[in-house]
């Protein structure tokens, strides 16, 4: 069942989360409280443009079925009056917190950033607290993003935020605290990027065995296939050195290979499994604006739930397996054969299982479509930008053979995940007419496809 804007659109999402009406961005707050799901987001209820920042709330038993909620936390006093920012939530004695960036516009024009937080008993109703600390030393107003987690270890809680220094140089700095409302300053937690002018969203968690950072860095020149988009998300494993953190080896990964990915957060659930949400996503202001649901009253959503996993050296990413429970009627087709799928049906997940591979085309409508070259062993996204008309691409090259390819399509949304996870990328398009999904190749094995439930968002 859809509800707002989104229910009327020409281009709905069954199954992502999307704001009722007005803009989106980053996931934030991401949590498990009581047992329930909470995803938080930035969400402009007033219009289209990137001002007056809420943090919206949906609730969930299950990752699949959400419950829309009132407003968490909406701009009103002197330290967060002009947005809610992004951040995060822990729980500690049964409250739950949440921490985030309040951001300020004087009357002469200076902006400020204040670190707040705000606790809850009910999970649904929020007191605002007010801000955490002084504005540190060094770094210009671009401080936030709070991502708060316990260190069992160390018995302590510690909070990263992102940060530019007065050099105009991205970096993260830390703090620590024994109550989460006491906060000593630990310093810069790496070495800032000389190429970043900012990082965004940075996040810390062990993983696997290993410590990984994620972060999305502001102003990277584009390497080789890498950091084609406007802003970037990366990740890269780190190592403990005293009150700072070092990178194993001096490589930040994207992410995602495709389109706009970005400002990902990720959550511990009970069960222990590390889970990510992301913006989908950031774009040139002007492509922004000549999104097509923008005349809507709308636009932009988060990707699915990815469960994250850490091995040799690389970050996986797979569907939560909750999502299962979208699958409704199943189609099997063999790959060495060309196929097509037609239908009124927009949501759909895919399920190929490589035997040996070779070269494919997967086309959704006209513009859109996924190639696999085996001779370089590269994939490549393509689409229609919405704003020049003319097709642009994405690609990866795969360090092994192809051996799987899950899909899941939502209306104007497609993410892929490839190789056991370890080849991911996601893009927003927007065509008009009928659903069509095509396939040409020679690969032996076969494609599962699942007609998908429509569910979000629920009211
Ligand atoms: C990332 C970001 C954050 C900020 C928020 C404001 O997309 O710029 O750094 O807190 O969005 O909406």
């Amino acid at each position: 069942m859809l509800d707002g804007v989104v229910a009327q659109s020409k281009y709905p999402l069954a199954y992502h989360i999307t704001p009722l009406h007005g803009l989106l961005n980053d996931p934030n707050g991401l949590v498990q409280f009581n047992g329930k799901y909470h995803v938080f987001y930035q969400w402009n209820p007033t219009g289209t443009k990137h001002i007056n920042k809420n943090w919206g709330h949906m609730v969930s038993d299950n990752m699949v079925d959400w419950e829309r909620r009132e407003i968490a936390l909406a701009p009103s006093e002197y330290y967060d009056k002009d947005g809610i920012y992004s951040g995060s939530a822990v729980v500690k004695d049964g409250i739950l917190y949440l921490f985030y960036t309040g951001n300020v516009i004087e009357e002469d024009g200076t902006k400020k950033s204040y670190q707040c937080y705000a606790t809850s008993e009910d999970g649904i109703t929020f007191d605002k607290k007010g801000p955490l600390f002084a504005h540190p030393e060094g770094f210009t107003r671009h401080v936030r993003d709070p991502k708060v987690w316990y260190s069992e270890t160390e018995a302590k809680w510690f909070l990263l935020l992102g940060a530019q220094t007065n050099e105009l140089l991205g970096t993260a700095i830390w703090y620590v605290s024994t109550n989460l409302i006491e906060w000593e300053y630990l310093g810069e937690i790496l070495s800032a990027d000389s190429e970043a002018y900012m990082w965004e969203c940075p996040d810390l968690f062990e993983l696997d065995g290993q410590w990984v950072f994620l972060l999305s860095p502001q102003g990277l020149p584009a390497k080789g296939h890498q950091f084609q988009n406007i802003y970037h998300s990366v990740y890269f494993p780190v190592v403990r050195a005293g009150s700072k953190y070092e990178m194993v080896n001096e490589k930040m990964l994207e992410i995602d290979w495709g389109f706009e990915f970005y400002a990902p957060q990720t959550f511990e659930a009970d069960d222990g499994r590390r889970i990510l949400y992301a913006w989908m996503g950031v774009m040139e202001p002007e492509v922004e604006q000549a999104t097509p649901t923008i005349s809507e009253g709308w636009i932009h959503n988060l990707t699915i739930p990815r469960e994250l996993q850490f091995e040799n050296g690389k970050l996986k990413q797979y569907p939560v397996p909750e999502l299962a429970l979208l699958r409704k009627n199943k189609t099997t087709y063999t790959l060495s054969e060309p196929w097509l799928v037609a239908s009124d049906e927009y949501a759909y997940e895919l399920l190929m299982d490589v035997e040996s591979e070779a070269s494919f085309t997967l086309s959704i409508k006209d513009g859109t479509k996924l190639f696999y070259d085996v001779k370089d062993r590269s994939l490549t996204l393509e689409r229609i930008n919405w704003l020049t008309q003319q097709p642009e691409t994405r690609k990866t090259l795969l360090d092994q053979p192809l051996t799987d390819v899950h899909i899941f399509i939502d209306g104007s949304s497609i993410e892929i995940f490839s190789n056991a996870g370890t080849s991911v990328a996601s893009a927003r398009f927007f065509e008009e007419g009928p659903f069509v999904m095509r396939y040409e190749g020679e690969i032996t094995g076969r494609i599962d496809i699942y007609e998908l439930e429509h569910k979000n968002p629920l009211s």
